[in-house]
């Protein structure tokens, strides 16, 4: 089932702006998203979930006039924690470290990230691409359709929902019904760019 409905899955180019998302669906696809993995669990990505007219038509003029940000139904802004060591203090409070690993992925995460501003930011595209995923899945199998949108300007988008700087947007996925049913998008064949066994050929 979970192969059939990635295999179906596209990208919508347009949406209903008159159909909003019933409220249990909606629930039902944050929750399952926010399942993603993350590295050592530190669960750096929080989605902000917006659908007031005002905050997707700020999101729009950040993402560079994409209409289907406006019209979608919600438009979730997944903001990734840059600060992961701080992220790792503060885990015991946050209640999702079992509690035989709490100490030492508390000095595994304060080894790999503090002081290191950029592992923190590679793992937030890491973490966030994953929760992306986990949203679109999980879009598709609540039957609705969903559009990763990278293109925009990340400081009018925190802006656009008052991130704070230790957050990082790191794509808006917009949600909803669609306005015409996509076509499937071809893939490099897999010869030529798709899949290699064992070591990288040319
Ligand atoms: C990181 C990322 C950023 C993207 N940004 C945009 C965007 O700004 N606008 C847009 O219309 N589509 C965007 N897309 C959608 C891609 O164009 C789409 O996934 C690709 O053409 C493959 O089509 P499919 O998703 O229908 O299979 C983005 C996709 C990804 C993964």
């Amino acid at each position: 089932m979970i192969l059939e409905a990635l295999a179906k899955r596209r990208s919508a180019r347009s949406f209903d702006p008159d159909r909003p998302i019933p409220p249990d669906v909606l629930e039902r696809v944050l929750e399952t998203a926010r399942l993603a993995p993350s590295a050592l669990n530190l669960q750096p990505v929080c989605f902000v979930v917006c659908t007031r007219p005002e905050t997707k038509r700020a999101l729009r003029a950040a993402a560079f006039d994409q209409q289907k940000i406006e019209d979608a139904a919600a438009v979730v802004v997944l903001a990734a924690d840059l600060d992961l060591a701080a992220r790792a203090r503060r885990m015991p409070e946050l209640s999702c470290f079992e509690p035989d690993r709490l100490e030492e992925w508390t000095e595994l995460a304060r080894l790999a990230y503090d002081g290191h501003p950029d592992r923190c930011r590679d793992e937030a595209f890491r973490s966030g691409g994953l929760s992306a995923m986990a949203l679109l899945a999980a879009a598709e199998g609540a039957g609705l359709a969903s559009a990763p949108v990278g293109g925009f300007d990340s400081e009018q988008v925190a802006r656009a929902v008052g991130l704070p700087p230790s957050r990082l947007p790191v794509l808006l996925v917009a949600l909803g019904y669609p306005g015409a049913k996509p076509p499937l998008t071809p893939r490099p064949p897999r010869a030529a760019d798709g899949v290699r066994w064992e070591r990288w050929s040319d």
